[in-house]
């Protein structure tokens, strides 16, 4: 039986908390692309994103994927309808999932979010969660993303830092807000420090997680609507449009691989890592990010 090869597109190495939560519960082909060369996304423009965004979507079609996820936020916040109009694969993005989430355990209806510069101008999740009933304050934490690649995980300044960005969106949240979205791929990194600072009544929701099951749950539904397909094909435009709207308005092509391949296949879940800057500095960060050494990793240089 053959496993999904499923792409995954982030700035850089944040993605690999999508990577790790994905890898987790379905074994599948995972051809990772971190851009690393031009990040972070998180101070730039939706036109340029968007670019950005579509040119790794080409690359990692051309890798013959069945399923795209944008594992980064900014990109996600900014792009994803132009990603999706770009793609001829389904493309899960980590916004909605998030959002879907926090609605899941908020009981006052109230979330802050933190996020990049970029995400939080979007306001993609505060009108993600409003589609869901919640009220929310969307906060930028910009200093987040360089101390987590710093490797300042557990430190007097990360923690120093996270007190006043969170004092700050506290005092302006929705009262009662009772669910904090880590919505940067970079945070959950930071989600135990992240944990002791929020009140223990605040639920912390991750986006990685979310979209793992998202994903997860797209291929077992797909598995149940076509028990008869086992194999790999790509998705076709025709079926696309013809399924509409399971994540974020993403269509699930008939042609998609069956959970009960990836999961009988455990054995032979396989990575493959490209990224548009030095390999050597994407193998040492991505230790930290997955708690694990990489090889399998590639330079792609897709120029503009
Ligand atoms: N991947 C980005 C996100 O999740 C953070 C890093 C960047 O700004 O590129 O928003």
């Amino acid at each position: 039986m053959t496993l999904p090869r499923i792409g995954v597109f982030d700035s850089g190495v944040g993605g690999l908390t999508v990577l790790k939560a994905m890898a987790a519960q379905l074994p599948a082909h995972y051809l990772y692309f971190g851009d690393t060369a031009r990040l972070p996304y998180g101070t730039k423009s939706a036109e340029t994103v968007a670019r950005y965004a579509i040119g790794a979507t080409k690359f990692l079609e051309a890798q013959n994927i069945d399923l795209l996820v944008i594992a980064c936020n900014t990109a996600t916040a900014l792009a994803l309808a132009d990603i999706k109009a770009a793609a001829h694969v389904p493309v899960v993005g980590v916004v909605e999932p998030g959002a879907a989430m926090a609605a899941e355990v908020s009981k006052n209806r109230a979330a802050i979010v933190i996020a990049t510069e970029a995400t939080v101008s979007s306001h993609a999740y505060r009108n993600a969660l409003r589609q869901h009933g919640l009220e929310a304050h969307e906060k930028a934490c910009p200093l987040f993303v360089p101390l987590v690649e710093e490797g300042w995980i557990e430190h007097p300044v990360t923690e120093q830092v996270a007190r006043i960005y969170l004092g700050e969106a506290t005092a302006q949240a929705p009262a009662g807000a009772d669910v904090l979205v880590l919505a940067c791929t970079h945070y959950p990194l930071i989600a135990p420090l992240l944990r002791r600072i929020v009140p223990a009544t605040m639920e912390i929701v991750d986006s990685a997680a979310s979209t793992a099951q998202v994903v997860r749950k797209m291929i077992e539904e797909n598995l149940a609507s076509h028990p008869e397909r086992s194999g790999l094909a790509p998705a076709t435009e025709p079926s696309r449009r013809a399924c509409p709207g399971l994540v974020e308005g993403t269509s699930i092509s008939g042609a998609m691989p069956s959970a009960s391949a990836a999961m009988s296949s455990a054995a032979h879940r396989t990575f493959r890592f490209y990224v548009t800057d030095s390999v050597e500095k994407f193998k040492r960060l991505a230790t930290r990010f997955l708690g694990r050494q990489v090889d399998n990793v590639e330079h792609v240089d897709l120029g503009g």
